[in-house]
């Protein structure tokens, strides 16, 4: 299921992101801020808890999302500031990393670092900003379904329709909360409008 933000602050953040102003420090401020964003947005899904706490007036009780059930997942790099803005919130949720790169010519993604938690009946939350042809979010998908999750939830910041569509229909089950689709790829696959290459503007790497 695709969810599509129709929050005016997420939309003002994603237009930051993609001003050629926006220098690579404010870039990661910002992919960090739409990640909280987002996680308030598909909040509704993550796994809660009722705990007891201490307070002023005596013990409490009451809910709390249940971090020791949640999984952040990034596909390096450009999710990394991502996955700190998810774990700034959710400080004791577990963290893991996949790194893809697409190949510029065949625009297919290839896996070159897994390091990924146990996730038997865990909430796992994906992030990545760029969902473009689709393939690295649909490898990624694949590999973490097979290691039997109880629910994938997608964080991403601007995606191309046919990418973000064909993610939805391999994937029924996962809930895609994107900032904003955007109409077309290029001929090389990028987004248009999009932003440009995503990594390469958040760590100063440009082609
Ligand atoms: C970017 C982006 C996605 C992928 C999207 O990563 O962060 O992972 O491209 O493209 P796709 O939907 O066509 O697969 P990239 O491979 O450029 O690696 P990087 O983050 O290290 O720059
Ligand atoms: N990766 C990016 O970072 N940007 C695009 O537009 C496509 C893939």
């Amino acid at each position: 299921m695709i969810y599509e933000s129709t929050s005016p602050l997420v939309k003002h953040l994603v237009n930051r992101l993609r001003d050629a102003h926006t220098d690579a420090f404010l870039f990661r401020h910002l992919l960090r801020e739409i990640a909280r964003q987002l996680l308030g947005e598909a909040a509704e899904a993550l796994p809660t808890v009722e705990k007891k706490v201490p307070t002023w007036q005596g013990n409490f009780v009451g809910p709390f999302v249940d971090e020791s059930r949640v999984v952040c997942v990034s596909i390096l790099r450009a999710a990394l500031p991502m996955q700190e803005g998810v774990m700034e919130v959710l400080g004791e949720c577990e963290g893991g990393f996949l790194a893809m790169k697409r190949d510029e010519e065949t625009h297919e993604s290839r896996l070159y670092y897994d390091r990924v938690p146990d996730l038997k009946g865990k909430t796992v939350l994906v992030v990545d900003p760029m969902v473009a042809t689709g393939g690295s979010l649909h490898d990624a998908l694949e590999l973490l379904q097979e290691r039997g999750p109880e629910r994938l939830i997608t964080l991403n910041a601007i995606g191309a329709r046919e990418g973000v569509e064909k993610t939805a229909v391999a994937f029924p089950d996962v809930d895609i909360h994107i900032a904003q689709i955007d109409p077309v790829l290029n001929k090389d696959a990028y987004i248009v409008p999009g932003l440009g290459d995503a990594g390469d503007r958040a760590y100063n790497t440009p082609e």
